[in-house]
């Protein structure tokens, strides 16, 4: 498995991954968008297959935030996420970012599991925080 950056021609697979992995998943527009914007975008690619990617803003001054992280179901449990966070901190550190922040939807145990694994902390919980009113946990993570 290779972790590469985004290129456009990748866009139709992230987004068919980013539908089946979210019930709420971002339209396809707003992660274009959030690209040209300047977002770090990773692929993880296998087989010449996209399995996963991560999307985060390194454009702050010293704090990182992951905006989307899936990784394909069938390839689940392989350390794919893993690879792709990893990645991303490598990036931040690059960027003297000391510090990483994202939410995660409070039920959504596997993954606020697998952030823990990672070293992230839970700080906060933020009520309401998606738009069917669901909360958010916020985690975060000190790269120094
Ligand atoms: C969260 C997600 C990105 C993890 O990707 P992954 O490639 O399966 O993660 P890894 O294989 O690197 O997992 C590393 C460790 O995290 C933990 N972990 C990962 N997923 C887990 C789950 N569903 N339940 C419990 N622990 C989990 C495990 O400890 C795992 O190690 P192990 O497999 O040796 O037990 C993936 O489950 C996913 O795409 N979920 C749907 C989208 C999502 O919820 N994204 C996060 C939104 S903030």
């Amino acid at each position: 498995m290779i972790i590469r950056e985004f290129r456009r021609q990748d866009i139709k697979r992230v987004l068919e991954i980013e539908k089946a992995s979210f019930e709420d998943p971002y339209p396809p527009n707003i992660l274009i968008d959030i690209y040209n914007l300047g977002a770090g975008f990773l692929v993880a690619q296998q087989d010449n297959i996209i399995v996963g990617y991560i999307i985060f803003w390194i454009r702050f001054e010293d704090e990182g935030h992951i905006i989307s992280i899936a990784v394909d179901e069938k390839y689940r449990r392989k350390g794919v996420g893993s690879r792709l966070v990893e990645t991303a901190m490598k990036i931040f550190k690059k960027y003297n970012i000391n510090k990483i922040k994202l939410e995660v939807r409070v039920k959504n145990s596997g993954a606020r599991k697998f952030y823990r694994d990672m070293g992230f902390s839970e700080k906060e919980v933020l009520k309401n925080y998606y738009e069917d009113f669901e909360d958010a946990v916020l985690v975060d993570k000190r790269l120094k």
